[in-house]
């Protein structure tokens, strides 16, 4: 009924934006939502997020903010934080960063200072770009040297870090990625840490629901500070959080407000704490281990048919392709599966020879169609799809028979199904 009245509203105001809404409504319906960091969040999530909660200033700290009016603010900001130290055992949360990117800045700004050298993995073996990429602020404002994968095993080799941060010295460690399909060692990652003197930051974006649910090794024993983005596994608005041990938690808040940011979205901190509320249902943890279980089902899928795996599977959400004995790059290869109805991303894979524009590989999840209520059947369907689709990416008709086959698996998991799209 919100919805309606929403998009009612929408419709007689802004007919264009109006459209937007319902045409990526029924793109989303029409297709497999396979970005390894999207999810689809609960109808109480998204009415959380489009409250009169945006209306408000309340630059500050629940019971200390710089505008009047906070009373029922404060009450949000405060549950958002305790059902994050909840879910995660951490001593502080501080739950304003308006995203990943913000919240690995302002930990960086809380802990290190400018021009201080940090250990992370490189962009191209899985890391991201605000691990220290030369594009991105962390690359210009810190000195950073990079582990990454193993040729052979597509796996970290601990050793190697330590080697590296011996030889380094880091600052900082940032133990995290964005395309990587094992599990961390943070343990170990914390004793190399300890060795070196340096702190150890786990960035867990991507990992944060499986974290949450127990289905991956924990960080957040080992880090001093964990960031996380809270709208991938974690199926919460688009946003991050911060947390860690007690010691941080005055320079990492001060960091956040004032250092980086001015007033918080009180919107999505409410939507932040509806989801924190949802992870800490027992239905979070059959989603997350189903996630990993359809991860794992695709690989094999994948595999049985014909794909070259890097690390050769999965014990995540995610899965890299390595389509590089292909006759193209990631670019034609995600268009080609774009315009079959699986949406992925192209992705540098290890070692790799191309650019990161048109890569070597294709990274794809399950998280979304996990949330949509898909389960290993489909998955055995579905890398039967992505390995036909790419070996016959110059077929038309072969791409029109996958296509069909996407819709009809589509028609079986309706999303959004109380949703009302008008035209
Ligand atoms: C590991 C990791 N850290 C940080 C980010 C940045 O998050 P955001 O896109 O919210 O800035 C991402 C996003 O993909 C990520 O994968």
């Amino acid at each position: 009924m919100y919805h309606d009245w929403f998009l009612n509203s929408l419709d007689n105001s802004d007919k264009e934006i109006y459209d937007v809404l319902i045409n990526e409504l029924n793109r989303g319906r029409r297709g497999l939502e396979m970005i390894a960091s999207e999810n689809y969040v609960s109808k109480a999530v998204l009415e959380a997020m489009g409250s009169v909660l945006t209306n408000k200033y309340s630059e500050g700290y629940p019971g200390k903010r710089y505008y009047g009016g906070n009373e029922y603010i404060d009450v949000a900001e405060q549950l958002a934080i305790s059902r994050a130290k909840k879910l995660f055992g951490a001593d502080f949360v501080n739950v304003q960063s308006h995203s990943g990117s913000s919240a690995n800045m302002e930990t960086y700004f809380a802990l290190i200072e400018i021009g201080d050298p940090i250990l992370s993995m490189s962009l191209d073996h899985g890391g991201h770009l605000t691990h220290g990429h030369k594009v991105n602020f962390s690359g210009h404002f810190y000195k950073i040297n990079s582990y990454g994968v193993e040729k052979e095993t597509g796996r970290i080799d601990m050793n190697k870090v330590e080697m590296i941060a011996k030889e380094t010295n880091p600052k900082l460690i940032m133990a995290g990625f964005s395309a990587y399909s094992r599990e961390l060692d943070f343990k170990h990652f914390k004793e190399i840490a300890d060795s070196v003197d340096a702190f150890l930051v786990s960035d867990i974006a991507h990992i944060a629901g499986l974290v949450a649910a127990k289905v991956h090794p924990d960080p957040v024993p080992y880090s001093d500070v964990v960031t996380t983005t809270t709208h991938k596994t974690l199926r919460g608005p688009r946003g991050a959080i911060i947390m860690g041990k007690e010691e941080y938690e005055a320079s990492i808040n001060k960091a956040v407000f004032p250092g980086m940011q001015g007033g918080p979205l009180d919107h999505i901190i409410a939507a932040k704490a509806v989801s924190f509320k949802e992870a800490l249902q027992p239905d979070f943890i059959e989603y997350a281990k189903s996630i990993k279980v359809n991860a794992k089902a695709l690989a094999e899928s994948l595999i049985e048919n014909g794909a070259t795996l890097v690390s050769g599977g999965t014990d995540n959400h995610l899965i890299l392709l390595d389509i590089s004995k292909y006759n193209m790059g990631g670019k034609i290869a995600e268009r080609t599966l774009d315009e079959v109805g699986i949406f992925t991303n192209k992705n540098m894979i290890p070692f790799d020879t191309r650019t990161p524009f048109d890569p070597s590989g294709i990274r794809i999840g399950t998280p979304a169609l996990t949330t949509r209520g898909l389960g290993k059947s489909e998955m055995k369907t579905i890398g039967e799809f992505i390995v036909k689709t790419l070996d016959n990416y110059q077929d038309k008709n072969v791409l029109q028979e996958i296509k069909q086959g996407v819709n009809e698996l589509c028609d079986q998991f309706p999303l959004y199904p109380g949703f009302t799209a008008l035209h």
